[in-house]
């Protein structure tokens, strides 16, 4: 195929992503990990499912040793992050930082030389300040940087709506914005279910729990699976990213992207409603929002200010 599409970390995440991509048909796929074999074994195995299923993408693996292999990086229009280490229980996002960080550096150098012009999806947490470390390291121009978490989180939200009101998920359509912390503004103004908005449906205290359960979502998981964080939902969201550019689609969708003024916020990454299309990120949509939304979505960009203090940036 003439598009291609990488994929950094063949973890967990990073490997059902590549999945999820490859089974779409539309790429190839090409999976890259520092663990010797890992990606080879898991796009191997992945490329022979597709007799059964039906696709041809090609998917390859790549381990990256003594700074060797990053080439393969190269022609890809997309490329995912999804390498660094997860949380265990009782760890906050945040704790990844140095980490991860570090991780992304080595990346975003091999990125910014081999795949100049592709555009970069980015998972890793802290992700919000992982994606703006990236940008940094590349200078990519904003519309070609964007992290993924906005569509985590609301896929959330929006399960435990479903399940609260006894309805699809498919009639619930929500959004929940800022940075993907304890400190993420969910807005139940925006949520509706089958047009009708959240706030008229549940009282205000069933609401304020359904919110605080989305806020500790992923540390939900995270606490059941003891050894490793979610991956099947964020690697459901990075395909619906990948789609919406692939595709061209012109999907709104909540991600995270540099502000440049934009709802009063500058020179810092936050989630946000995003155009997704072939250009990548190519509108910011501005909602009105109330003065404590407003207050919610700087308060959560105050959060994500503060770790990139850690970092140094
Ligand atoms: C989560 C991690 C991936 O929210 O941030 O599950």
């Amino acid at each position: 195929m003439q598009r291609k599409i990488s994929v950094i970390g063949a973890g967990k995440t990073g490997a059902t992503t590549a999945q999820r991509l490859a089974e779409r048909n539309y790429a190839d796929i090409v999976l890259f990990d520092v663990v010797e074999g890992l990606a080879e074994g898991e796009a191997l195995d992945l490329l022979e499912s597709g007799p059964i299923l039906g696709f041809d993408s090609m998917v390859t693996g790549v381990t990256i040793k003594d700074g060797q292999g990053y080439e393969h990086l190269a022609g890809s229009q997309i490329v995912i992050m999804t390498g660094g280490i997860a949380r265990k229980p009782g760890m906050s996002r945040d704790d990844l930082v140095k980490t991860n960080q570090k991780i992304m550096h080595g990346w975003a150098e091999a990125i910014k030389e081999h795949a100049p012009q592709s555009i970069l999806i980015v998972l890793s947490n802290p992700v919000d300040a992982i994606t703006q470390y990236a940008a940094h390291v590349t200078q990519f121009p904003r519309e070609r940087i964007i992290g993924q978490a906005g569509i985590l989180d609301s896929a959330r939200f929006r399960t435990f709506i479903a399940q609260e009101l006894n309805v699809s998920v498919q009639n619930v359509d929500a959004y929940v914005l800022g940075s993907h912390g304890d400190e993420m503004v969910p807005l139940p103004r925006y949520t509706t279910v089958a047009g009708i908005p959240l706030p008229e449906l549940l009282s205000a205290d069933r609401l304020e729990a359904l919110v605080k359960r989305t806020r500790t979502g992923g540390a939900e998981i995270v606490n059941l699976l003891k050894t490793g964080s979610a991956f099947y939902a964020p690697s459901a969201a990075l395909a619906e990213m990948t789609d919406a550019i692939v595709l061209d689609r012109k999907k709104i969708l909540p991600c995270t992207v540099r502000l440049d003024g934009e709802y009063g916020l500058s020179g810092v990454f936050a989630g946000v409603p995003v155009k997704l299309g072939a250009g990548g990120a190519e509108e910011i949509v501005k909602w009105k929002l109330t003065d404590e939304e407003v207050v919610a979505l700087h308060k959560s960009a105050q959060a994500v200010r503060e770790v990139l203090k850690v970092m140094g940036i």
